[in-house]
């Protein structure tokens, strides 16, 4: 094994590590014991327009991986506005991507969150959330707020590992798809990604 290559393995069992730590301490606010996989990160990147130039709001980046995989698919880091409630993930957040906007806040509370650091519509909203630890309404809450940022057509991207939607449907106002599930990750999960119907 050459010398990157232990380096890039440190750092991903430090991570494991860092996450497990996390969950044991606020199980339902992680909602996952470690970091989504990459072929998960790399499936919900795939809704992001890497040729827009209006910002992409994440939220619940945790140790990065979607940060990371969005950077991958093409996204320029100052497009991105994540917002994370763990300091500690905020620091490791804020030392491992430059350029890359790190709140540290409540994304349920989006617009105090972001606190005016956005000032118009976005291009995508992509979120790693731990949806169905919280009750319906929070849930629809979320997903209102966001379509009130979203510039129109535009994507809420979601993982989850329930088998149904983790936003409650309201065909009135959003269309719903979903993927297949992505068996390489641990658990699978399916991304789901919701936009507000014309
Ligand atoms: C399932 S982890 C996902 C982490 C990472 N994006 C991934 O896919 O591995 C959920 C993350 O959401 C964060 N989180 C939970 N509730 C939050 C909230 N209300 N506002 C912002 N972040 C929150 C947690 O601290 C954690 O980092």
């Amino acid at each position: 094994m050459s010398s990157i290559q232990k380096r890039k393995l440190k750092a991903l069992v430090a991570d494991e590590v860092r996450f497990f730590r996390s969950w044991m301490g606020k199980p339902l606010s992680m909602g996952a014991v470690s970091p989504s996989g990459k072929a998960l990160t790399k499936l919900m990147a795939s809704f992001v327009d890497p040729d827009d130039t209006l910002p992409v709001i994440e939220l619940g980046p945790g140790t990065g991986v979607v940060t990371q995989a969005l950077l991958e698919r093409g996204v320029a880091p100052e497009r991105i506005v994540s917002i994370e409630y763990s300091a500690d993930f905020c620091r490791l957040l804020e030392k491992r991507f430059t350029g890359v906007k790190i709140i540290e806040g409540d994304a349920y509370a989006l617009e105090r969150s972001l606190n005016g650091c956005i000032a118009g519509p976005v291009s995508a909203v992509i979120s790693s959330l731990p949806l169905l630890t919280q009750p319906p309404a929070r849930r629809s809450g979320l997903i209102q707020a966001a379509f009130d940022r979203l510039a129109p057509g535009q994507p809420f991207i979601q993982f989850s590992y329930g088998l149904a939607s983790p936003v409650p449907p309201d065909t009135a106002l959003f269309s719903t798809s979903h993927t297949g599930w992505v068996m390489k990750n641990v658990p699978p999960a399916r991304v789901w990604v919701y936009r507000r119907a014309h």
